[in-house]
């Protein structure tokens, strides 16, 4: 059984006051929930104010990037032996953003996965077209090339740690969508992709939880966490606000409340 697994993507949003009435919020209103795995990848600043809004609650903190080194002359980075020990517990690694903005290559997306299984963090690896690339219907061939490259060498144990997340670049913030069914066919192509990595199997790619992400919100989770093989959702805009996440975590709690997704 796949666990649905919920992530708030806070980007370059919250100072710590901020983050602190966000988090409370949060924990008020699903820091119990049990059947769903949830977390907020927030700003380094923010971490520790997180943790302690969060104390006591089932929320996780996560981050939104790592290095790919241990320590050492790389400025403006964080490593991950310091996440570690900031209690941060997932990373999300190669969002559109820093490919588009910050030259995020499938190469170091690959060196930063490592890294992070190397201290035991968890990876949300993004995978995703552009609009132009989804156009000209090559959607198969880019999730293809981004599962190899991202993935390239990862030890087949650790696969299973790993979460992806399908982020249709145009559809980040913009308020569109694929259709629920759309989304759900590319996903299962990238369940496919990853089992016939080199390492890849099937029963690897099978228990492996993939994530929608791009303008999911209150209104269209249901119909979108109803689908067989999306366990979950990379939620920017709407994880800002306490509600509609919530109305997020909901709609993936009901999602498997009657079987499982197998
Ligand atoms: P969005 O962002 O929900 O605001 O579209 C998703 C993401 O970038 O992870």
């Amino acid at each position: 059984m796949r666990k649905p697994i919920i992530v708030g993507n806070w980007k370059m949003n919250k100072t710590r006051a901020e983050a602190a009435v966000l988090a409370d919020e949060l924990k008020a209103l699903v820091g119990g929930v049990k059947e769903v795995d949830i977390a907020v990848a927030v700003p380094y600043t923010d971490i520790d104010r997180v943790k302690k809004s969060l104390r006591g609650s089932k929320i996780r903190v996560g981050v939104q990037n790592v290095a790919w080194a241990d320590s050492g002359a790389f400025t403006g980075e964080v490593s991950a032996a310091m996440l570690v020990e900031a209690g941060v517990e997932y990373v999300i690694i190669g969002h559109s953003e820093r490919r588009q903005y910050f030259g995020e290559t499938d190469e170091s997306v690959n060196k930063r996965v490592r890294q992070a299984l190397k201290y035991g963090l968890k990876p949300i690896v993004c995978v995703g077209e552009t609009e132009n690339e989804n156009l000209q219907g090559l959607t198969g061939l880019v999730i293809e090339r981004q599962i190899e490259a991202d993935l390239e060498g990862i030890d087949r144990k650790d696969l299973s740690k790993i979460v992806i997340a399908y982020e249709p670049i145009w559809a980040i913030g913009t308020g569109r969508t694929p259709t629920a069914e759309q989304a759900n066919e590319t996903i299962a192509a990238i369940r496919r992709e990853v089992s016939k990595l080199p390492q890849g199997t099937k029963a690897v790619a099978a228990k492996m939880r993939i994530q929608y992400g791009g303008s999911m919100n209150a209104k269209n989770a249901a119909e979108l966490m109803a689908q067989s093989d999306i366990d979950g959702g990379l939620i920017g805009g709407a994880s800002l606000k306490s509600a509609d996440f919530a109305a997020i975590i909901e709609a993936a709690k009901n999602s498997v409340a009657g079987g499982e997704k197998a």
